[in-house]
């Protein structure tokens, strides 16, 4: 079965996408984008900057709420 997205399949990306991985904190996503949820749900993020949660601790995951900064440092990840 084929995903759903709103955009359409002959738009073409004419930059890369940037993701930025912060020391102890989110994934960062510059530039607007869509996140399609578990459920289908798609959430439509204009931009500038969308954050990922990757500590585990946000209450509105995938995205992060800044939870993080209330952890001890990273273990095992990037930076
Ligand atoms: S990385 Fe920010 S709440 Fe998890």
């Amino acid at each position: 079965m084929e995903e759903q997205s709103s955009l359409d399949a002959s738009e073409k990306v004419e930059t890369p996408t940037i993701i930025e991985v912060v020391t102890n904190g989110p994934l960062r996503v510059l530039g607007p984008l869509e996140v399609k949820l578990p459920d289908g749900t798609i959430v439509a993020k204009p931009g500038p900057r969308t954050t990922f949660c990757r500590c585990g601790a946000s209450a509105n995951k995938p995205f992060c709420d800044g939870a993080h900064k209330t952890l001890p440092p990273f273990e095992n990840a990037p930076t």
